[in-house]
């Protein structure tokens, strides 16, 4: 196994390439995207992730990766293309689909092919495989066929490529081994055996786990402000319990994993998934449930104008795939507010530096919570503000100085200050 063809060099496709050729591999990576590849082969990562620059560059400079739009004949060949969902959230396939017919020319015997993209169960067995049939090669015998899915955390997706354990399904022994010889030149966690489908629904389930617990984490927010219990201080002491991992709550879930995986389950498993799909339901409801608190909080205004701090689908990346504020922004401008938004990590046309954001807003609205708004200074920002009002939907503001400030903190979660119209006007009086 000397050579390494790498489908996709997206966020884990080129992360994986350079680490191939980190670990002595000769890596060919390939991509549609001819920006891409010709941003890669100049040395640069067209993905920011950490140390991702610095390994590009060295690799291409030393020879042990180039990229290309087409395949060519190599010993491993790793799919990782995009698998999002459609309008009627069903897994999009086609990616997976186009990257297994382009291998075709150029799998010999010997070879082992790998899908690493997140796909619905069985999706080996029914969709790849009798593609990579059709090169007349006996699947596990001649040419090894194996799934591994990749967990990596965005923004420490290089340590966890090796650090991290893998699960690695082949659709025989055969594959599995061939599979597990090739990640254990690299991987540092403990690599663990199992067929195709096993590990697809692994995968799945791992991504599912979170999004149940985020939207029951959601789902205790919205009781909370009811109740007037503080979400934040309930849950952390919930989890001092030795069996309870409760997750945070937030302005929705986004991403291309946690946001898409489930539905990859609901679209198989159809009314069994009862649980699941509701739960996909609570997180994709929080967008609507944040923006009707901004109105309820921008009541009685004229012309209300909205400052929103954070683009990315979480704090500190610079990810916007699937980011529940972009739909917060978007439901805003609907309802005829006007919308500033501000977000140190993202490059989008709309961003505005920080001071222009807030210049003149009715209503600061935190949607992520990056380390630059965390210690956002109050003092300062009321004095850009039209009224000194804060939404935070992540609780990572604190409660005191902003309140020292004459701001009124709404928290999502936290009991909701609705019925505070006549507080609300005094700090805008005073302010
Ligand atoms: N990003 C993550 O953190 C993460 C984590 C775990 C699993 N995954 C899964 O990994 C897979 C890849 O995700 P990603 O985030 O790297 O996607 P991405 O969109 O960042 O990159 C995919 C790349 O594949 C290219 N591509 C599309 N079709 C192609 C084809 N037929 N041939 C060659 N190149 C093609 C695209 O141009 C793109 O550059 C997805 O299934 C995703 O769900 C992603």
């Amino acid at each position: 196994m000397k050579k390494v063809c790498v489908i996709g060099l997206g966020y884990i496709g080129l992360p994986t390439a350079t680490v191939l050729a980190d670990s002595g591999y000769g890596v060919v990576g390939v991509d549609t995207n001819a920006a891409v590849v010709a941003r890669i082969n100049q040395g640069k990562s067209h993905i920011d992730e950490a140390n991702l620059a610095e390994k590009v560059a060295r690799a291409i400079a030393e020879g042990r990766l180039r990229a290309g739009t087409l395949p060519e004949a190599a010993d491993v060949f790793i799919i990782a293309v995009p698998t999002p969902f459609t309008a009627e959230k069903e897994a999009d396939l086609a990616a997976v689909r186009s990257a297994a017919e382009s291998l075709l020319p150029y799998l010999q015997k010997g070879n082992l092919v790998i899908l690493e993209s997140t796909v619905p169960p069985r999706t080996t067995l029914d969709l790849l495989v009798p593609i990579l049939q059709k090169t007349g090669l006996e699947m596990g015998k001649e040419l090894r066929v194996a799934f591994c899915p990749e967990r990596v955390l965005p923004g420490k997706i290089l340590e966890e490529l090796i650090f991290n354990s893998r699960v690695v399904g082949g659709i025989d022994h055969a594959s599995a081994f061939a599979a597990k010889e090739l990640y254990a030149s690299f991987v540092k966690g403990d690599i663990y055996l199992t067929d195709s489908t096993t590990a697809e629904m692994t995968k799945l389930m791992e991504n599912t786990y979170r999004d149940v617990n985020i939207a029951l984490a959601n789902e205790f927010a919205l009781i909370a402000e009811q109740s007037g219990v503080n979400v934040w201080e309930a849950i952390r002491f919930a989890n001092n319990h030795p069996r309870v991992n409760i997750h945070q709550p937030g302005p929705g879930v986004g991403g291309h994993c946690i946001a898409v995986d489930p539905w990859f389950i609901v679209e198989q498993a159809g009314p069994l998934a009862r649980l699941i799909r509701t739960a996909r339901e609570i997180n994709d409801g929080m967008p609507q449930y944040v923006v009707k608190r901004v109105q309820q909080l921008l009541s009685g205004v004229s012309s209300p104008r909205v400052a929103v701090l954070g683009m990315t689908y979480k704090a500190n990346v610079a990810d916007c795939r699937e980011s529940p504020a972009l739909e917060i922004i978007c439901l805003l401008r609907e309802k005829g507010l006007t919308v500033s938004v501000c977000d140190p990590l993202t490059q989008d046309a709309q961003v505005l530096p920080l001071e222009e954001a807030l210049a003149g807003a009715d209503l600061l609205l935190l949607l992520v919570g990056h380390n630059d708004f965390r210690s956002l200074d109050p003092a300062k920002v009321a004095q850009l503000l039209r009224r000194p009002v804060v939404f935070d939907t992540r609780g990572v503001l604190e409660r005191e100085p902003w309140e020292r400030s004459g701001f009124l903190l709404a928290t999502l979660g936290e009991f909701f200050p609705v019925k505070k119209e006549r507080s609300l006007n005094e700090n805008t009086a005073a302010h």
